[in-house]
C-alpha cells in the first residue's frame, strides 16, 4: 500500500512537472500577442516561417542584411517577424524608414539592448544603451555640445593633424621600401590613437597593446551585438546571458587602464578642459548639474566613444579605399580636384574639406553601398500605427540601412559606385525628386542617430583625401575583392586590401 503510495506521489510530481513545463512552453513560445488597444489588429505581412522558431534561422543566417534585404525584396518593405513568439518589425525601403523616423522618433528612442549589469562596455552605465530618459539627454546634450559639437572639434584639429601627417609619414616609409600595406590596419591606428589623444590627451603609446588588444576583442563582441538584440526577450526569458563572461574580462581590462587616466587627469586639475576626459570630470564635479554623472558614467561614456569612434570608421576609409582602387576614372577625377584645390606643394588638410565637393560626394557614395553599421535596431515602447498596420508594444525595431541605400524606388543604379549621385549640379530632375525622402541613413536617424557624423567625415576625408593625393596604389588582382565578412554586424572587409603605395608626389610635409 505504502509502495502504491509513493508511485502514485511520484507519477503526479512527473504530471505537475509536465504541466508547468508545458505552461512555461505557451507562454514563452505560442501565447498570442495582446490585442491593440487602438483598434485595428492587422500586423504587418510575414513571410513564411518555421513551427517555434519562426524567422529564427534567418536572423541566425552569415551576412544578415543581405539575408533580410533579400526577404524585403521578395515579401515588401514593412515585414513582421517573429523568433519563437516575439516580434520583430523590419523596414527595409526609404518611404518606410521616414514614416518611422517622423511620426515615431521618440516612441523608437531607446535601444532596449540586453545590457550587462557592472560592464563598462555594453553596460548600463554606457550612453549607446542608455534607455530614453534623464541620464541619455543628459549625455546627448554634452557630446553634441561640449565633446563633438563644432567648437570641440575646432579644439581637436591640431591633434588630427598631427595624426594624419604620421598616417602619411607611415605610408610613405613603407612606399620608400616597395612594402604592401594593409589599408584598414593602417587607417585603424590612426582612428584609435586620435580617438585617444581627442578622449584622454594622451596616445596610449604605454598601454597600446591593452588598448589595441580591447579593440579586436570589442570587434568580435559588436559582431553578436545585433544577435544579443534581437535575441534579447527570449533570451532573458529563458534566464541566458550570450556573453556574460567574455564582456566582464573586456570590461575590467577597459576600467584598469582608464581608472588610471582618470585618477591622472583628476590630479593635474590646473590643466583642465583640454580633452574629452576633463569635460566628464567638470560635470561629475558639478554640484548643480542636471544629472549626476558617476565614475562609471565617465568610464562607460568613454569606452562606448572610442569603439563608435575608431573601428567603424577605419572600416568605412578601407571601404571607401577599395571603391576607389576598383574605379579608376572616379580615382583620377578626385586627384584631379585635389591637385586643383590643395596643390602639390603641402598635405590636404581639414581645412581643405569644404572646398573639395567631389572628395565629399565620394564619402558619401562609399558609406551608402558600405554601411559599417547597416542595421539601426531600436524597440517600439508603445503600440502604434505605421503605413496603416498595427505595430504592439516591445516590438524589436529593425531598419535595414543596407536596403534603404540601395532601394530601386530611389537611388538610380543602386548597386553602382557613382559618387557624382551626390553632387546636386549633376543630378537629374527625377533623381532630385528622390532625394526629398529619407533614403541616406549610414548614421542612423532621428535623436538617436549618431553624433560623431561630422567627425567620422573629418577622418574619413583627410585619410582618403591623403591616400589619394600623395600615392598610386597597386595591387595583385585585377580588383579589390568586395566581399563582406561573414557574421559580422559591422560591415568589414572579408579579404583586406593590401596594396603598395607608390609616390605620385615627393615628400608633402618638407
Ligand atoms: C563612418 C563612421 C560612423 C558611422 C557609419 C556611424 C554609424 C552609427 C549608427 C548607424 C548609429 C546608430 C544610429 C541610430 O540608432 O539611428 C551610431 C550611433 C552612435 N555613434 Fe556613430 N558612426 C560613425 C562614427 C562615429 C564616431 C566618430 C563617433 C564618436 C566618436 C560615434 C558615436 C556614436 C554614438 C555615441 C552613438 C550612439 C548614439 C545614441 O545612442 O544616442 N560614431 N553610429
Amino acid at each position: 500500500m505504502a509502495a502504491m503510495m509513493i508511485v502514485d506521489f511520484q507519477n503526479c510530481f512527473i504530471f505537475i512537472l509536465l504541466c508547468l513545463f508545458s505552461l512555461l512552453c505557451y507562454t514563452l513560445f505560442f501565447r498570442k500577442q495582446k490585442k491593440s488597444r487602438l483598434g485595428f489588429d492587422d500586423l504587418p505581412p510575414s513571410p513564411p516561417s518555421l513551427p517555434i522558431i519562426g524567422h529564427l534561422h534567418i536572423i541566425l543566417s552569415l551576412l544578415i542584411h543581405k539575408s533580410l534585404q533579400k526577404l524585403a525584396s521578395k515579401y515588401g518593405p514593412l515585414l513582421h517577424l517573429r523568433i519563437f513568439n516575439f516580434p520583430i518589425v523590419l523596414v527595409s525601403s526609404a518611404s518606410v524608414a521616414e514614416e518611422i523616423f517622423k511620426t515615431q522618433d521618440v516612441n523608437v528612442s531607446s535601444r532596449s539592448l540586453p545590457t550587462s549589469e557592472g560592464s563598462l562596455y555594453f553596460g548600463s552605465s554606457g550612453f549607446i544603451f542608455a534607455p530614453y530618459g534623464d541620464y541619455w539627454k543628459f549625455m546627448k546634450k554634452l557630446i553634441t555640445t561640449k565633446l563633438l559639437g563644432p567648437q570641440a572639434l575646432e579644439r581637436s584639429r591640431g591633434i588630427r593633424g598631427d595624426e594624419v601627417k604620421l598616417f602619411y609619414s607611415n605610408l610613405l616609409d613603407k612606399a620608400m621600401r616597395k612594402e604592401r600595406v594593409d589599408i584598414g590596419e593602417e587607417a585603424m591606428k590612426l582612428t584609435n590613437n586620435s580617438m585617444c589623444k581627442i578622449l584622454m590627451g594622451r596616445v596610449c603609446v604605454e598601454d597600446a597593446e591593452i588598448v589595441r588588444g580591447l579593440a579586436a576583442k570589442t570587434d568580435s563582441l559588436t559582431k553578436k551585438l545585433f544577435l544579443a538584440s534581437v535575441l534579447r526577450r527570449p533570451l532573458e526569458k529563458l534566464g541566458i546571458s550570450l556573453f556574460k563572461k567574455e564582456l566582464m574580462g573586456v570590461s575590467s581590462m577597459f576600467d584598469e587602464v582608464l581608472e588610471r587616466y582618470l585618477v591622472e587627469h583628476e590630479k593635474k586639475q590646473e590643466e583642465q578642459g583640454g580633452d574629452m576626459m576633463d569635460v566628464l570630470i567638470e560635470a561629475y564635479r558639478d554640484e548643480n548639474a542636471e544629472y549626476k554623472i558617476t565614475r562609471n558614467h565617465i568610464k562607460s561614456s568613454l569606452v562606448d566613444l572610442f569603439i563608435a569612434g575608431s573601428e567603424i570608421t577605419s572600416n568605412s576609409i578601407e571601404w571607401t579605399m577599395a571603391e576607389l582602387i576598383n574605379n579608376p576614372k572616379s580615382l583620377e577625377k578626385l586627384r584631379g580636384e585635389i591637385d586643383l584645390i590643395v596643390g602639390k606643394t603641402r598635405l590636404i588638410q581639414e581645412t581643405d574639406l569644404p572646398n573639395l565637393p567631389y572628395l565629399q560626394a565620394v564619402m558619401k557614395e562609399g558609406l551608402r553601398l558600405h554601411p559599417p553599421a547597416p542595421l539601426v535596431v531600436r524597440t517600439f515602447q508603445e503600440g502604434c500605427e505605421v503605413k496603416g498596420f498595427y505595430i504592439p508594444e516591445k516590438t524589436t525595431l529593425v531598419v535595414n540601412g543596407y536596403a534603404v541605400m540601395r532601394d530601386p524606388d530611389v537611388w538610380e543604379d543602386p548597386e553602382e559606385f557613382k559618387p557624382e549621385r551626390f553632387l546636386a549640379s549633376s543630378r537629374s530632375e527625377q533623381e532630385e525628386d528622390k532625394t526629398k525622402v529619407l533614403r541616406y541613413i549610414p548614421f542612423g536617424s532621428g535623436r538617436r542617430g549618431c553624433p560623431g557624423s561630422n567627425l567620422a567625415y573629418l577622418f574619413l576625408g583627410t585619410a582618403v583625401g591623403v591616400m589619394v593625393q600623395s600615392f598610386d596604389w597597386r595591387i595583385k588582382e585585377e580588383k579589390v575583392n568586395m566581399d563582406e565578412v561573414a557574421g559580422a554586424a559591422s560591415l568589414s572587409m572579408a579579404h583586406p586590401i593590401h596594396a603598395t603605395p607608390v609616390v605620385r608626389i615627393q615628400n608633402l610635409l618638407t
